[in-house]
């Protein structure tokens, strides 16, 4: 039997994951939004670019959440994007609706699936989707940390001139400008970052990840960041798929882990065909670790102001 991935919002990185999915393989793809024809016609244009690459999956754009009923994998990355100005915790509300919406419609159609939250903010989008859907904690997964280490990693590598792949980066936390950035446990082929460069350059590279989403918006300036998000997705639906055991900087819900309770928060999670199998708990220095407690705080305001 072939996976089915649906995924709520065909915009910009709705399409992408998609494009990022198509070349993995792992699955049929069904694009929904509620523009009408735009998830169908970039569903077609996929769909045509298969022979080319050579994969046999079927793509499917729609209107109708009718298409994604039993779904493995239901990615939810409709919403509105940030704009300029916006931090994330702007678009709170409006994408509070859109969310809630597109949760309940698939979780209808779709009672087993695993849901792959993308839509910001972050963590209290994916903590809305577990109350929402009513599914275990478990089956609800945010991707922020896999970009966010994605980004410092690409920092890291254009400073240094060596490949990305021996690059290992690791920043916890909500997806905002308080994340966390663990120096400590990243490293350049297992040669501690903090032992490699500088402080005032570790410490630019810090800031530089903590705002790359931003960096990223001031340029488009008409939308957010969508190639790396995308591909993020796309790894962590990989994972849980192909069964990986992958460990991954994700959005998960905790419920003592790292000391707090009840929230969808940026830690280690372990991802396989269950979801978040484990949650990887580090040990941290008392900086981090207020660190961690301050960009919690954020969070469990914004999760309180839904009054779920
Ligand atoms: N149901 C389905 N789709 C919807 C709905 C809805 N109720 N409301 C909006 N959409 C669709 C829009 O029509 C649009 O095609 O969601 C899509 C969002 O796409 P973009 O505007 O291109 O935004 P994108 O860059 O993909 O970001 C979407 O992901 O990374 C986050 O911060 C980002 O929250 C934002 C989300």
């Amino acid at each position: 039997m072939r996976n089915k991935i649906s995924i709520v919002g065909a915009g910009m990185t709705g399409s992408t994951t998609a494009h990022w999915l198509a070349e993995k393989e792992i699955g049929d793809i069904v694009l929904v939004d509620i523009v009408e024809g735009m998830p169908q016609g970039k569903a077609l244009d996929l769909q045509e670019a298969m022979p080319v690459i050579g994969k046999d999956i079927r793509v499917v754009g729609s209107n109708d959440y009718a298409d994604t009923a039993g779904s493995d994998i239901i990615i939810i990355t409709a919403g509105l994007p940030r704009k300029p100005g916006m931090s994330r915790d702007d678009l709170l509300f409006a994408n509070a609706d859109i969310v809630r919406k597109a949760a309940e419609e698939t979780i209808a159609r779709s009672p087993n699936a695993i849901f792959v939250v993308l839509t910001n903010p972050l963590d209290v989008m994916a903590y809305l989707t577990m109350k929402v859907t009513g599914v275990e904690p478990h089956r609800v997964v945010g991707q922020a940390g896999v970009l966010d280490s994605a980004r410092m990693r690409a920092f890291v590598a254009m400073e240094l001139g060596v490949s990305v792949e021996n690059i290992h980066c690791y920043v916890l936390g909500g997806h905002g400008d308080e994340m966390v950035p663990l120096t400590r446990a990243s490293n350049v082929a297992g040669i501690p970052l903090e032992e490699i460069l500088p402080a005032d350059r570790l410490e630019a590279i810090v800031e530089r990840t903590r705002k790359g989403g931003g960096e990223i918006v001031n340029l488009l300036k008409t939308g957010s960041a969508y190639y790396a998000p995308a591909a993020a997705v796309a790894q962590m639906v990989e994972a849980i798929l192909k069964d990986k055991h992958l460990i991954v900087p994700s959005a998960a819900y905790l419920n003592g882990q790292y000391g707090l309770n009840n929230i969808f928060f940026g830690v280690p999670a372990q991802l396989g065909r269950q979801g978040v199998e484990k949650i990887i708990e580090y040990r941290l220095s008392p900086s981090e670790q207020a660190a961690l407690q301050k960009s919690a705080q954020g969070v469990a305001e914004n999760i309180a102001k839904l009054k779920l």
